[in-house]
């Protein structure tokens, strides 16, 4: 019921009464009226004034599967949405619920993670609230070796939304890191279950620094977040939708390309570790 007197909210550009939304949904006004309540301590803020109803006019940085889908513009990415509080990491949710058969586009995501994951075993820190915790479930028609390219086009992905949303100059560092002000903003962490030939399923890690304020001492010199970056507060629900609107479109064009060949020239634009001499840190050296 929640769900669907937020839905009439979010229509609205003017008040509605109760009696309205009480006819329209078939429900008591009593109903309508403990739902508000309810919306209200969830942080929505609704106006209400007396003969007009009520008015939503500001709704709350929260990650559910219906604020996701509010502003998704996707055909496939993340029609179907798994949003929890706090889990122990979205990939390892993610892993399981694809070995139980999830379908392609299934996102996994979370508000905190208390053993998020990152490459090299090493731990991501994922505070709650403040940044976008999320695993996309794929099955792709590819070989278990062209895996590595969906992580590329991730990256590219979410570079070009980060970008378009926010403005800051954000590159990618390859192969999937994105970066601003040379610190790092964003980590992905593709894993997947394949056989010889064929890959029966692939989880493609996101985490995302969006509104943390302060960085842990320790990787003050290495990372960063949006809202340090730009001086202000960023709408997560946007950035998601944004991302996974890009991953989708290159990820259809590679799938169908059997190539990175159309998003080769605008990686390579964003790209900063080209002409740079690099160091290749991997569990085995340096
Ligand atoms: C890295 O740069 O080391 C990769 C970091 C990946 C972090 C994300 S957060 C969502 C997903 N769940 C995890 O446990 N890890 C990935």
């Amino acid at each position: 019921m929640k769900t669907k007197i937020l839905k009439i909210l979010k229509q609205q550009e003017e008040h509605i009464s109760g009696q309205q939304i009480s006819d329209y949904l078939g429900v008591s006004r009593t109903t309508v009226w403990k739902v508000i309540k309810e919306l209200r301590e969830e942080g929505y803020e609704i106006n209400s004034a007396t003969n007009k109803g009520y008015l939503l006019t500001k709704s709350p940085d929260i990650i559910t599967s219906d604020e996701i889908k509010s502003v998704l513009k996707t055909k496939c990415f993340g029609t179907k949405i798994f949003a929890y509080s706090e889990v122990t990491s979205t990939n390892k949710l993610a892993k399981e619920k694809a070995s139980q058969g999830a379908q392609e586009g299934t996102l996994v995501i979370a508000e905190a993670q208390t053993a998020g994951r990152g490459r090299l075993g090493k731990a991501w820190e994922s505070p709650y609230g403040s940044g976008i915790w999320m695993s996309l479930i794929l099955r792709p028609l590819v070989l278990p070796q062209d895996v590595s390219g969906i992580t590329l086009i991730a990256g590219l992905a979410i570079c070009q939304a980060i970008r378009e949303l926010t403005h800051l100059q954000a590159y990618i560092k390859w192969p999937n890191d994105v970066v601003i002000n040379g610190k790092k903003v964003c980590g992905i962490l593709t894993e997947m279950s394949a056989e010889m030939e064929q890959v029966n399923h692939v989880v493609v890690g996101i985490g995302i620094n969006v509104n943390i304020k302060d960085i842990p001492e320790a990787l003050k010199e290495v990372a960063t977040s949006l809202s340090i970056e730009g001086e202000k507060e960023y709408v997560r629900k946007d950035i998601i939708a944004q991302v996974l609107m890009c991953f989708e479109r290159h990820y259809k064009a590679y799938i169908q390309e059997g190539s990175l060949k159309p998003i080769l020239d605008q990686y390579k634009a964003l790209c900063i570790t080209l002409q740079n001499q690099v160091k290749v840190i991997n569990k085995d050296g340096t």
